[in-house]
């Protein structure tokens, strides 16, 4: 079995992505250093894999430890890299800690594949790097544009820095960066799925911790953008079909079919407003949710959706869940979480 190391792996994208290497016939290996995420997802994966997966217990930024698992672990021919810090706003506020974190441990970790010659990276970038499109879709030849926090202008950096390796004639190694869009919903198992601390900044925690009466109301920031109903658009994607789009992507690395550096969309391709997001909720649920009409976020992007035919054709991926079983599968993993608490 080919071993995959996942940075990251234990958080709610790469958790559902160890699944899916394992369930395609490879060996994932975690390296984790829960500043974001909990023992208890490598209990959830172990539920649905029925064995317990490697994961070290390090810093990406960390070079010393890094080196030190690539010496352990020996054979790793590729590596999926989700560790990094992902909200907006505290960025705003912890620019340094960001740039440290999401720029240090990809620096890091590229050091460390060259010494120890792994060659093929999947990165996780975002949607974010397209600012406010002008034109909808977004193809990945839609221009990028200045970030609008630090946390989205980590993920351009990042890959500015892989598009300059690729192009220096120095390196061997090949990456594939995924550009999410906004992903959603947990494994159908319910063993795994996201974890927000403290209040949730995302809007599907923000519904399932509604509809649980964890929080009181859920605020729809602003109903007056030039939309069909007024609030923002995004493309949800099913975080396990996302998960897949992982383990074709490190495929066509492993299978020497990429170029030094590939940029994809993952989404499905289709746009939901936030309201339409809430009623899927309600109708795959029959829970009715709790909200109000309040002003706009600062910074919220009015409407963004993929363009997926690169990914279609080029990986093979599709989407294969709707946002009305996103959504259940999301509301069943809150339930979940709420049944192991009560148990604590
Ligand atoms: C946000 C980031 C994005 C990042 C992603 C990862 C911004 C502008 N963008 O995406 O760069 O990659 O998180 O975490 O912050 N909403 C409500 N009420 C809520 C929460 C959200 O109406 O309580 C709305 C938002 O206005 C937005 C949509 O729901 O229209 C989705 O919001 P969210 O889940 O936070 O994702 P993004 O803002 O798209």
């Amino acid at each position: 079995m080919q071993k995959i190391l996942v940075t990251g792996g234990a958080g709610y994208i790469g958790s559902h992505t160890v699944v899916e290497l394992l369930q395609a016939g490879y060996k994932p290996v975690i390296v984790d250093n829960f500043s974001n995420s909990e023992e208890r997802s490598l209990e959830g994966i172990k539920a649905i894999v029925g064995r317990d997966i490697t994961c070290h217990r390090i810093d990406c930024t960390d070079a010393a430890e890094l080196r030190q698992v690539f010496e352990q672990e020996q054979t790793i021919v590729g590596i999926i890299h989700f560790a990094a810090y992902k909200a907006v706003g505290e960025s705003v506020e912890k620019p340094l800690m960001y740039y440290h974190n999401n720029v240090g441990s990809l620096v890091t970790l590229l050091q460390v594949m060259q010494e120890f010659n792994v060659q093929k990276l999947v990165f996780s970038s975002s949607c974010t790097v397209y600012g406010i499109p002008e034109a909808l879709p977004v193809t990945e030849q839609t221009p990028v544009q200045k970030a609008n926090s630090p946390y989205g202008n980590t993920k351009k950096v990042c890959e500015e820095i892989l598009t300059d390796l690729a192009n220096s004639g120095n390196s061997n190694i090949k990456s594939i960066a995924l550009r999410y869009f906004n992903p959603i919903g947990a494994h159908p198992s319910a063993h795994i799925g996201e974890l927000p601390l403290g209040v949730p900044n995302n809007l599907v925690p923000f519904i399932t911790q509604t509809a649980a009466g964890i929080r009181e109301q859920i605020t729809v920031f602003g109903d007056d953008y030039d939309t069909p109903d007024g609030t923002c658009i995004r493309d949800y994607v099913h975080v396990v079909d996302l998960a897949k789009a992982h383990v074709v992507a490190i495929e066509r690395l492993l299978q020497n079919k990429a170029e030094a550096i590939e940029f994809f969309n993952v989404g499905t391709g289709q746009g939901n407003t936030v309201l339409e997001a809430i009623h899927a909720f309600e109708r795959a649920t029959g829970v009715k949710l709790n909200y109000k009409i309040g002003p706009r976020r600062v910074g919220d992007v009015p409407k963004i959706y993929a363009d997926v035919t690169k990914a279609t054709e080029e990986l093979g991926f599709k989407t294969t869940s709707t946002l009305e079983e996103a959504m259940k599968s999301a509301w069943d993993w809150q339930l979940h979480l709420q049944k192991s608490t009560a148990k604590l």
